[in-house]
């Protein structure tokens, strides 16, 4: 079989890039549905962009290579598209759009977009080689009969590694180390962090709006104690930032003077124990566990000096995670096909024409909050694009 395009993975980059591209296109895919992150992602509402997209929302090696893609196709056109479809939406907090009904309505759009194309669900990549025109021969496996396509385009929309339960692998890092691409680090993302066992198993369940940091980047977004960890927006956030053997800071009252408000607590309320104070502003279970770390004493009997210490410790809370819950939870895939290789225009391989990596395999990481998905849309859209600009 001959195609013009082929892409390999029905993802969010996939199917956006199927239903953009002109000419014969096949899209291959080994689940046996397209498009299912998309229907899990933002707790089945699907958070499918961010109106404040900048470059600046994402981590790569390369900071600069997401602008082009990005400044071409922004948020404001994948909310059109949205609309188009009669989808109905809304903005829940920092931009975030969420569909009011369900994310299949999302896949369901997708799969619309790309009706000229076939789609092949349950199909095996087996092997990937250059030819001569056409530029490539996939063999595919599909229903355990196996067969060649040839192709003047292949693009790579196989993700990353995150969830392997729902399908994830490292085929595009194979494909791209195939054809002599360098590779980034690869870390699971966007992933609840975890401490020694038992450090928080009395908090949670326990949530408070928090800032956390790693190292000069800081959050402010909801907090949540876990029997393993940390997790919780904000601390998702600092994940992409963290590496194993770094400290994180925990400030449990940003924007307050809190040093300030204790010594007028002092003052006020001379007889209140430190716990009742604490629960003024913080968590009832958390306010008891910290105020646990001091003597019993009532406020007036505590000097100035130990409750500017006290604010410290609440406003510049340093902690070691060991480690994160890893790929089996990780909403994304930090690093990947190193951006160096790939033309930021149309995500086209300089290393071999007619090979397009989008998506999720490159080294582009949004925060959280809709942006890995604009990212998908967009690095999809550039493809498209290119592909049209080659023919
Ligand atoms: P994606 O993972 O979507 O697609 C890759 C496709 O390739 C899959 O269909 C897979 O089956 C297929 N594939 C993989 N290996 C293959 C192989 N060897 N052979 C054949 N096919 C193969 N982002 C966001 O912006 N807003 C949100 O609300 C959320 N929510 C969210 C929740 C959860 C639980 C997760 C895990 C992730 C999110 N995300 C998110 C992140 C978002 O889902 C992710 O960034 C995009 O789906 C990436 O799109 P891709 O198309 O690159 O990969």
């Amino acid at each position: 079989m001959n195609v013009d395009t082929l892409i390999l993975g029905a993802g969010a980059a996939g199917m956006m890039c199927a239903g953009q591209v002109p000419g014969r296109t096949l899209v291959v895919d080994h689940a046996a549905a397209p498009g299912e992150k998309i229907r899990i992602s933002g707790g089945g509402r699907c958070n499918f962009t961010n109106t404040g997209t900048t470059p600046a929302n994402f981590i790569s090696e390369n900071r600069h290579f997401a602008k082009s893609a990005l400044a071409r196709y922004t948020p404001r056109d994948f909310l059109a598209l949205v609309e188009r479809h009669g989808i109905a939406w809304h903005e829940k907090t920092l931009g975030q759009l969420f569909c009011d009904g369900k994310a299949t309505q999302i896949v369901a759009m997708l799969r619309a977009e790309m009706a000229r194309a076939d789609l092949w669900l349950n199909t095996r990549v087996i092997e990937v080689a250059p030819g001569f025109r056409p530029d490539f021969r996939v063999v595919l496996e599909r229903d355990g009969v196996r067969q060649t396509v040839q192709a003047r385009n292949l693009v790579v929309a196989t993700g990353g590694l995150s969830i392997p339960k729902m399908g994830a692998t490292g085929l595009a890092y194979d494909l791209a180390r195939q054809f002599g691409h360098k590779m980034t680090d690869t870390r699971p993302g966007l992933v609840p962090l975890t401490f020694p066992e038992g450090r928080f198993t009395d908090l949670a369940g326990v949530a408070l709006p928090a800032r956390v940091s790693v190292a000069k980047t800081g959050f402010d977004e909801a907090l949540l104690f876990t029997h393993r960890g940390l997790s919780g927006p904000a601390v998702l956030q600092a994940s992409s930032y963290w590496h194993e053997g770094a400290e994180i800071a925990v400030n449990l009252m940003p924007g307050q003077d809190v040093a300030a408000w204790l010594l007028a607590e002092k003052r006020a309320s001379a007889r209140k124990q430190l716990a009742t104070v604490l629960a003024q502003r913080l968590p009832s279970r958390l306010a008891d566990r910290l105020a646990g770390d001091w003597p019993a004493a009532p406020m007036a009997d505590r000097s100035d000096a130990v409750l500017r210490a006290l604010a410290q410790g609440l406003t510049d809370w340093r902690l070691k995670p060991s480690g994160t819950e890893g790929w089996r939870t990780a909403e994304v895939t930090r690093g990947g096909v190193d951006t160096r290789g790939l033309d930021s225009r149309t995500m086209m391989s300089g290393r071999q024409p007619g090979l397009y990596f989008i998506g999720e395999c490159v080294d582009v990481t949004g925060w959280l909050g809709g942006y890995n998905f604009q990212w998908a849309w967009a690095s999809a859209v550039a493809a498209a694009e290119g592909i049209a600009a080659r023919r």
